[in-house]
């Protein structure tokens, strides 16, 4: 029995083609359904709808594949040269706004191709030859994450270029550096500023991981296996500007991790916006008051006349649980998969798309935010002075006349004890005052322990001091021209 399926199913029937008594599919893949697929199941199955946004790759994927066809001989080039038209038009009408997308054609795969066949005739039939929607749909994402990869790196240098700029601005700028949100040593706002920066280094180069990852081809693994045709990978590649092609098919068809990657990437980048985020917050709040955030980057209450809220970075701090969440949607969704493509994979298109979206909208906000963020330079400088955050800087002082440092820390610490009981800053004890703990001290001690002397003094190699928040503007200066 040539049809073994066909066969059992309709044992009492005639073996007819099946159009001479019942209602045809009229999907691409109908010639094996005896019935249409239900509206129900249609829409629940389409995804049409997210990823028509990859519409463009997925034409140039196909205009590559239909002219590797042509130099193989798989297809004549006079069929290749009217796909490849067909293809061109097709784009030119999506791009002006004017394709209808069609939920019973499921995909975008099948829009185009539907498209292509009604506009060329036969011609269209023959550029689904060698080729799966499988590897398709692989193929269009890896287009489509290698450039909004780059895009979201542009976005990461413009939001570093601005906090360079307020780093300069501010070069001198003192305020508490705090742990456990308790004030801790006075630094250099800029160097603060700067931490942010290399975190986003960081998240660059971890985006070029995974846009190394996404420049893999995965065309011409079929549905899972390869093709019996005579296909040359190298050619797509190369008309693709591949840097690599998968080295198996099955892989080719199942792997997810450059969108796994892709999401662990946009995670940590949206903890450091996060971080920057809360921060931000709390020195916008009356308690801190160390900057002021720009009119026009701010929402006022409908109730409360004097509010001004930080909705910006309370929204990205907010958005950041959503990729976290895309992150662990796919991870799961991957997890108990056997090989090789399970229309589960489909799931991974949406969160990414989200992700995508959110990361780049709160770098472009962020950027802005940093452009149009006013610094309350005396708040900060008053924060350094109205509190011990210079009591290391008296131990230090000691340690430089020669007491063993664990000695004074002790005596430092007593200082201060003994300045909270009287309400007093150490700058506000008299020499004779700092004798009496310690005979060390000299007449250069009011100068040891201004804010300025201890910023100044942390010149270890990466340091608070003005030359090394000065080496780091420098090196991210050069950074930021290498990759611009
Ligand atoms: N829309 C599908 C996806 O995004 C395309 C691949 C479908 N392949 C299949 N054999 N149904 O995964």
């Amino acid at each position: 029995m040539r049809n073994e399926e066909v066969g059992t199913r309709n044992e009492r029937k005639e073996l007819v083609p099946s159009s001479q008594f019942l209602v045809p599919n009229k999907k691409l893949w109908g010639g094996r359904f005896e019935k249409s697929t239900d509206e129900m199941i249609n829409a629940f199955q389409a995804s049409i709808d997210f990823d028509k946004r990859m519409y463009r790759e997925d034409i140039e994927g196909s205009i590559a594949h239909a002219k590797m066809l042509a130099a193989q001989k798989i297809i004549s080039d006079d069929d290749a040269q009217k796909i490849c038209a067909g293809l061109e038009k097709i784009l030119a009408k999506i791009d002006a706004g004017e394709f209808e997308f069609s939920v019973a054609l499921e995909d975008i795969h099948m829009n185009v191709e539907k498209a292509l066949t009604d506009s060329i005739g036969a011609a269209g039939g023959r550029l689904h030859t060698a080729r799966s929607r499988n590897d398709q749909v692989a193929l269009d994402t890896h287009l489509y994450m290698r450039r909004q990869v780059r895009e979201i790196q542009k976005l990461i240098l413009d939001l570093q270029a601005a906090l360079v700029k307020a780093a300069e601005k501010n070069s001198d700028v003192i305020f508490p550096g705090y742990t456990h949100l308790q004030r801790a040593q006075p630094i250099l706002f800029a160097h603060h500023l700067l931490a942010y920066f290399s975190m986003l280094q960081r998240d660059f180069d971890r985006f070029e991981g995974v846009h190394a990852r996404a420049d893999i081809m995965p065309l011409g693994a079929g549905a899972l296996a390869g093709t019996t045709f005579p296909i040359d990978r190298n050619f797509v590649a190369r008309e693709l500007n591949f840097s690599a092609i998968y080295s198996n098919s099955l892989d080719a068809v199942s792997d997810r991790d450059y969108l796994l990657e892709f999401l662990s990437a946009a995670s940590i980048l949206m903890v450091h916006l996060s971080r920057l985020s809360e921060e931000i917050i709390l020195w916008c709040s009356r308690e801190f008051s160390f900057v002021e955030l720009d009119d026009a980057h701010c929402t006022g209450s409908s109730m409360m006349p004097q509010k001004k809220n930080p909705d910006v970075p309370e929204l990205v701090r907010g958005k950041a649980g959503r990729v976290f969440g895309h992150l662990m949607a796919l991870l799961t969704t991957v997890k108990a998969l056997p090989l090789a493509y399970n229309k589960d994979l489909q799931e991974d298109k949406e969160g990414v798309f989200d992700a995508l979206d959110t990361v780049k909208f709160s770098l472009a906000v962020f950027a802005q935010i940093i452009n149009g963020m006013k610094i309350r330079k005396d708040n900060m400088r008053r924060a350094v002075e109205e509190d011990f955050s210079n009591a290391t800087d008296l131990a230090d002082y000691l340690v430089k006349k020669n007491l063993p440092f664990r000695q004074a820390h002790e005596v430092a610490g007593k200082i201060v004890h003994a300045c909270i009981e009287r309400g007093v800053y150490l700058k506000d004890l008299t020499l004779d005052e700092f004798k009496k703990f310690s005979p060390l001290f000299e007449e250069d001690i009011h100068e040891a322990i201004k804010p300025e002397t201890c910023v100044a003094a942390r010149n270890s190699q990466g340091g608070t001091s003005y030359r090394q928040v000065e080496i780091q503007i420098d090196l991210a200066h050069k950074w930021l021209e290498k990759n611009l």
